[in-house]
């Protein structure tokens, strides 16, 4: 079996206008190593147009993180809500993107990583309501659309049968999307996966729709893992590299060939109502050497209610149900100094405006403690002047009972997910 090795090469250079001017953004995948971009890279389409200033762009992913919160909190509670942007758009689109080749011969795509979903969708041509950049069925040889006779069809909620196709609705976020089932060759890297299932948009509605279509990682039925089981068994890993590191460069590793031997382990659990979700059994927090004082409800896993502890590569800062995040934060400024000021900057309520020593905060799970260093605790403006703890409670606006282990508290370790053996390795990886 190959070494399924998938560089992730996130460009953080300043003056690059357009794509390709780079040569790292440009540099065609070659053997099993494929780019992966940040979705606020010069690499990315998608960044903002002009420059954000940090206090804009903190206050834009903590606003994402919000819309993205109330969406996995309603896969949860298995409701539909749609998130309310409050008066401005908000884009929440998970915040890696991968380059995938669809049909025949291929066409690049730049799709969002997600370990939270399970489905791959991907504008088409004729889209009502997608961005320009869209998939051509007619120029692919190899392009299929599945018939409502398909067995793929029943994996599909809520399928209808128009005109014989199996065609679906979704809600993702704000948004919603309308997509005819449909088979095609996907390429990542050099891999070929020759009838890959995905829904082709036909309409889209809403903001919140990553631009050129989402590869989900999850686990549930129409993955990216159930579909591509004889070649990667269900097993992948990624080192997200900071977002502040310049080279911005890491790996996405699919398969079990050449994964970390040396790394700590803790069982992935399963919950019916939610199966596409990796949770895990966080069951304290330490701040310094003290583990702090939380009401075990407020972490304990319940299949029933959606509550527990996910990892997710979507959002961006770590939420806690309330009563952990104080708990957390209360013992965090006490450990910084009870006499220093206390500031707030959106939804972060721990900002010191003088240079601070973060102590480490260490998640414990079954079998794995996770201590992370400050670079994973904190954020800190351009000029050094304001820094926060780069975490926050679960917004109150939903009834969230789910805790979101997020990419920034991720980035510089690598993390397995090992789903034959349903487990969920974490090991420090410096992939800046
Ligand atoms: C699906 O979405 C399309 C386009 O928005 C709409 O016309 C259609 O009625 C929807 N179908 C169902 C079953 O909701
Ligand atoms: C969806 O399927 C219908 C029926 O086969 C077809 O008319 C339509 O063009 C398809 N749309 C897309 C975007 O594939
Ligand atoms: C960026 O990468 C180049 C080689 O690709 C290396 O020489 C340089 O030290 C790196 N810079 C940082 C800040 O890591
Ligand atoms: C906090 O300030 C008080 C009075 O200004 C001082 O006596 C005390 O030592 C300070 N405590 C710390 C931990 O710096
Ligand atoms: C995690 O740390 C605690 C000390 O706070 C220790 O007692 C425990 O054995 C550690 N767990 C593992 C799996 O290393």
């Amino acid at each position: 079996m190959k070494t399924h090795l998938i560089l992730v090469t996130l460009c953080f250079f300043s003056v690059v206008h357009v794509q390709g001017v780079d040569p790292k953004c440009s540099s065609q995948d070659q053997d099993s190593n494929l780019q992966v971009f940040h979705v606020f890279s010069p690499c990315s389409p998608f960044r903002p147009s002009k420059p954000l200033s940090w206090d804009e762009s903190v206050l834009q992913m903590q606003a994402k993180d919000q819309a993205r919160l109330q969406f996995l909190s309603s896969l949860v509670a298995r409701k539909s809500v749609v998130p309310i942007a409050s008066g401005r758009q908000i884009i929440q689109s998970p915040t890696y993107i991968v380059r995938a080749k669809i049909g025949t011969p291929p066409q690049t795509m730049l799709m969002a990583m997600d370990t939270s979903n399970d489905a791959a969708w991907i504008p088409c041509t004729g889209c009502v309501g997608c961005s320009s950049s869209v998939f051509a069925p007619v120029k692919s040889t190899t392009f299929k659309t599945l018939g409502c006779q398909a067995a793929q069809c029943k994996q599909v909620p809520n399928p209808t049968c128009g005109d014989g196709a199996c065609a679906f609705n979704l809600t993702y976020g704000g948004s919603s999307i309308a997509a005819n089932l449909s088979q095609d060759a996907v390429t990542l890297a050099t891999d070929v996966v020759p009838a890959y299932t995905f829904g082709c948009i036909k309409a889209a509605t809403g903001s919140s729709l990553p631009p050129q279509g989402l590869l989900g990682l999850g686990r549930g039925p129409l993955s990216l893992l159930a579909q591509t089981q004889n070649l990667y068994s269900s097993t992948f890993s990624y080192c997200l590299p900071s977002f502040k590191s310049l080279n911005f460069s890491g790996s996405l590793r699919l398969g079990p060939v050449g994964q970390p031997k040396r790394i700590k382990y803790t069982p992935l659990l399963k919950n019916p109502r939610r199966s596409s979700l990796y949770y895990v059994n966080l069951f304290a927090i330490r701040v310094g050497r003290k583990v702090v004082d939380i009401p075990s409800t407020a972490l304990a896993f319940n299949p029933t209610t959606g509550a527990g502890t996910i990892f997710d590569s979507g959002t961006v800062f770590t939420r806690l149900v309330t009563p952990a995040y104080t708990a957390v934060r209360d013992e965090f400024r006490r450990r910084v100094g009870r006499n220093l000021t206390v500031t707030s900057l959106g939804g972060f309520d721990t900002c010191y405006t003088v240079p601070i020593v973060s102590p480490t905060i260490t998640f414990m799970f079954s079998g794995m403690n996770v201590t992370l260093p400050q670079d994973n605790l904190l954020i800190h403006s351009t000029s050094g002047s304001t820094t926060c703890l780069a975490m926050a409670a679960a917004p109150d606006n939903v009834n969230s009972v789910l805790n979101v282990i997020a990419n920034m508290q991720q980035q510089n370790h690598r993390l397995l997910y090992d789903v034959p053996n349903s487990r969920l390795g974490v090991a420090r990886e410096l992939c800046t």
